[in-house]
């Protein structure tokens, strides 16, 4: 079931309103139009293809031109989504016309609604820029996977009273700069509350509890794809991946004993073949 398709104006217009929405990823055309057939209201096409699509150990290797590759099938699969790019490691830490040219690259190539890059008050300066330059950028705090290894992996972040409230400031810096929303992953169920209060743009949270404006999951983890591991925070609403065994056993089974494929799902037509003598 397809609604009408959210704007950026509409991100603040829910929170406002108090009315609550659901984000997913999708990284191809096909995944894209199921979602677009659904409820959810916006995707994102996320570096985490990395570890999804290409079975890296991280997001870290992943390059904007593979992004703006698995992004370009989302948008002509989900017409009626607001979506989101998200700018990979190394695409926006080198200078600010750098980051410009490669969203504008993000925008131009794809067609996505706005990009994500990840970062808390060091990025203010770039975030203002993008801004000023005419781009949609949509902030990510807390765990940041891109930069994961200088705390030391896939932690929680913001438990201590120092750290929880560093990182209500890093949401106030970027929603100084100029960002339409926040997304803010594996923290403590009460400073994304905290946050959601304090900040005026709406905190969209993954693994941040149920006081945010938007709940936001990995499609292949909430429907049970993804077998390399589950993070805590991963409810899984379906069970796709053993569906999928299942489906292909059955194949493999009647490929074998010869039940598939029966003329249903065969060309019937007589061809009367001419012999050929002395070949
Ligand atoms: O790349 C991604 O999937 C993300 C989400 C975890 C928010 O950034």
């Amino acid at each position: 079931m397809a609604g009408k398709k959210m704007t950026v104006i509409d991100f603040q217009k829910y929170k406002d309103e108090g009315k609550k929405f659901s984000f997913v990823t999708a990284y191809d055309y096909t995944t894209a139009s199921i979602i677009n057939d659904s409820d959810v209201e916006v995707i994102l096409v996320g570096d985490s293809l990395g570890m999804i699509m290409l079975g890296y150990d991280s997001t870290v290797p992943v390059t904007l031109d593979d992004v703006i590759h698995h992004a370009k099938p989302v948008v002509k699969g989900a017409p009626d989504k607001f979506i989101i790019g998200d700018m990979p490691f190394g695409s926006y830490n080198v200078s600010i016309e750098e980051a410009i040219r490669n969203a504008n690259r993000m925008v131009k190539e794809t067609g996505c609604d706005c990009i994500k890059l990840e970062g808390g008050v060091e990025m203010a300066d770039t975030i203002r820029a993008l801004v000023k330059a005419g781009i949609n950028v949509m902030g990510h705090i807390g765990m940041t996977p891109q930069t994961a290894t200088s705390f030391g992996g896939f932690k929680v972040q913001g438990g201590t009273p120092e750290s929880a409230r560093k990182l209500i400031e890093d949401a106030k810096a970027l929603q100084d700069a100029g960002v339409f929303s926040i997304v803010v992953e594996c923290v403590p169920s009460v400073v994304a509350k905290a946050m959601q209060e304090e900040v005026r743009v709406p905190i969209l949270g993954i693994g941040a509890g149920p006081d945010v404006d938007c709940q936001v999951l990995v499609t292949q983890d909430l429907l049970g794809m993804y077998g390399d591991f589950k993070p805590k925070f991963v409810k899984q609403f379906a069970h796709i991946r053993e569906e999928m065994v299942r489906g292909l056993n059955q194949f493999h089974e009647e490929t074998i004993s010869g039940e598939f494929p029966t003329p249903e799902f065969s060309f019937n037509k007589a061809v009367d073949i001419p012999k050929v003598y002395g070949g």
